[in-house]
């Protein structure tokens, strides 16, 4: 790798790379992000390469391992250019059928394309699966195009642009006014906007000041920076230099934890490659610029997220919040003027500059401009990450690119923004996804995760599990957070075994507004969210548990019971076979009944009970039938098959 030394010299580098691609080549797109990796997208890789060197065409058709393009749940994805078929759920076995037929014979493979479960109908391009159709993928949408460990390809698809146009052209002071213009507000959490923070960097006096990307991403089942930072490491490091030159910083930090490997890995070696290029280091293309990064694992905790307690870990202390009597922009790490973004922001700031302020800020809404990637999870057909436009309502997102509620569910509530976050019920589906919106629903936009949930979740066990989340991950330091987190917990946990008295919930209102009021940090804060607004949208949930010890979703185990109904059970025995407490008595003559004093509740009675019979019931608040007489059970098969 040659050093470029000016911006000329990184176009020309550009076009010596384009001119040796030929775009209407074959090229096989296998996502090796780090879920479909571990659907067996490595092996997919390997018989690709076998396989095209088999039929003599490895220097015909190109292979790529690639991030992540977000259909994690169909993975491994492949994706053939320049026809752009995709392909879902491919394996090793797939492989010799998909070069002879799609790379040779120019054929689609019918079996592995997309079927829309509403429709049946197959979609053959990427962007013809109702999951890509509806989202606008600005951010992710190059991940299945590139090969992250590659920085060829990303200068290939214009990487490093908007470098070159700032190093060549802008000002500090023009590329601050852009993000200014564009109203980007931060993707980690609080929506703050970029802009006013990076201004207040650059206008502290004390010189020496740092950029931070926040890759510590704890939220669980989120996994949109991880996917990033995989999937595209060079927009993040882009993003991060033009933000130095912006605010006058000349040595960055990437905090990501250690459990993305992958991410870690890909990151580091783009650092190396950038240096090697001189898009890092002293003078860099020749603009007199100078800036370095260092990246920084996080050992996992939650509460390390949080700006001040990610910069105390920095600096090599334990990762404890301190007191923001100064904001962090004027008083970060090491005392000095730092400004810490998200991933997402980061990854935004290229193409504020690239394509311009105007161009980003007609997506959105008033308060909310560009998109925003979610990953979506829980009950929902699609899972995986999706990138939407500010705005978009939250039924379209999880019904038009989610593909809705699976086994026909009905929707109960969605939860935003991470465990802090809250839940937002099905009269709210048509909100509209931004950052103000969101938190007059009484939940967030945190950092993008979305749990969908459907009629069989209970809303106080919901509150009860992130509750309990945030306990086990609050640093200790304050009282309110670390003693009134707990205490809810074991008011929930009680409410949910059916051991909640009256007075119950208004003690839980109190220990919220305390922790909201005089918590040490966001944390704390927050952490009532998931219990208030489910107790806004679902108090009824709440006082049928406590009042009726019933819970209406019949999901809390010590609160529910299973019986078999005599005019259905068909004495079959799989339900007596696969009882693991031993709790059913029957025969193939004798109808089934549950010892109740045997039971523990595990479900797996009315699991397996054939849909055809229905037999075992699940009930809540209401005592067991009693069993009929002996006499009664014994049942003549003739008649039963009748
Ligand atoms: C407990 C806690 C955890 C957080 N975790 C993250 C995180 O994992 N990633 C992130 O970007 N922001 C996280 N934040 C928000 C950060 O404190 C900060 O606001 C954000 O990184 C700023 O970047 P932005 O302006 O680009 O959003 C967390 C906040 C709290 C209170
Ligand atoms: S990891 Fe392959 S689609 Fe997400």
């Amino acid at each position: 790798m040659a050093r470029l030394n000016s911006p000329e010299e990184l176009e020309n580098f550009r076009q010596e790379i384009l001119s040796k691609r030929d775009p209407q080549a074959p090229c096989i797109s296998i996502c090796a992000g780090a879920g479909c990796i571990a659907s067996g997208a490595a092996e997919v890789i390997t018989a690709f390469k076998a396989e095209l060197a088999k039929q003599g065409l490895t220097t015909a058709v190109d292979t790529k391992g690639t991030g992540c393009p977000g259909f994690c749940e169909r993975g491994p994805v492949v994706v053939i250019y320049p026809e752009e078929i995709c392909y879902l759920q491919v394996t090793p076995e797939d492989v010799p059928e998909i070069v002879s037929q799609t790379i040779k014979e120019k054929k689609v493979v019918d079996r592995l394309l997309y079927v829309d479960p509403a429709t049946g109908e197959k979609a053959i391009h990427e962007s013809d699966i109702s999951f890509y159709k509806n989202q606008e993928r600005n951010i992710i949408g190059s991940n299945i195009k590139i090969d992250p460990k590659s920085i060829e390809d990303y200068l290939a698809i214009g990487g490093y642009s908007a470098l070159v146009k700032v190093l060549s052209g802008m000002t500090a002071e023009q590329v601050l006014a852009e993000v200014k213009k564009s109203n980007l507000r931060g993707r980690g959490g609080a929506g703050f906007p970029t802009g006013i923070k990076w201004e207040g960097t650059r206008n502290a006096p004390e010189p020496v000041k740092y950029v931070i990307v926040n890759a510590d991403e704890g939220d669980p089942g989120a996994f949109m920076d991880r996917a990033l930072l995989e999937g595209n490491p060079h927009s993040i490091l882009e993003g991060l230099i033009i933000g130095a030159y912006a605010i006058g910083a000349h040595e960055g930090y990437i905090y990501v934890r250690q459990e993305y490997p992958l991410a870690v890995e890909n990151i580091n070696l783009a650092i190396e490659q950038a240096e090697a290029y001189g898009l890092l280091g002293k003078n860099i293309l020749d603009s007199g610029f100078d800036f370095k990064v260092i990246v920084h694992q996080g050992a996992g905790a939650f509460v390390c997220g949080e700006s001040t307690a990610l910069m105390t870990a920095l600096e090599g202390r334990v990762g404890e919040p301190r007191p923001k009597y100064v904001r962090s922009n004027i008083k970060g790490l090491w005392e000095r003027p730092s400004v810490l973004n998200n991933v997402e922001t980061w990854a935004n700031v290229p193409l504020i500059i690239n394509k311009g302020a105007d161009w980003f800020t007609q997506i959105g809404t008033e308060s909310s401009k560009g998109t925003k990637i979610f990953s979506l999870v829980g009950k929902i057909t699609n899972t995986g990450l999706v990138e939407v436009p500010m705005g978009i309502t939250l039924k379209d997102i999880i019904y038009k690119i989610g593909g809705g509620i699976p086994e026909g569910k009905k929707f109960k509530a969605v939860q935003t923004g991470g465990p802090s976050g809250g839940c937002i019920p099905e009269e709210q589906l048509d909100l509209k996804v931004g950052f103000d919106e969101l938190t007059k629903a009484g939940s967030m936009m945190g950092s993008g995760g979305m749990i969908v949930m459907d009629e069989d979740t209970c809303m106080v066990d919901v509150a009860r599990y992130f509750i309990h989340f945030l306990t086990d991950e609050s640093c200790g330091k304050c009282v309110p957070c670390r003693e009134g987190l707990r205490q809810m917990h074991k008011i929930l946990t009680n409410i949910t075994e059916g051991k909640g008295k009256t007075g119950d919930i208004e003690t839980l209102e109190e220990l919220s507004e305390v922790a909201k009021e005089a918590s040490l940090c966001a944390l704390g804060k927050s952490a009532p969210n998931p219990f208030l607004s489910t107790l806004h949208y679902f108090r009824d949930e709440y006082e049928a548990h406590v009042k009726e010890k019933r819970c209406p979703a019949l999901s809390c185990k010590e609160l529910i019971s299973y019986y078999i109904d005599p005019a259905k059970c068909q004495a079959c025995m799989i339900c007596a076979r696969k009882c693991p407490a031993e709790a059913i008595d029957g025969g193939k003559n004798r109808i089934h009944v549950i010892d109740q004093e045997k039971c523990t509740n595990c479900g797996t009675c009315f699991e397996v009970c054939p849909p055809r019979f229905r037999a075992v019931k699940k009930i809540s608040g209401e005592p067991v039938p009693a069993p009929v007489s002996e006499e009664e059970r014994i049942i003549s098969r003739k008649s039963k098959e009748k």
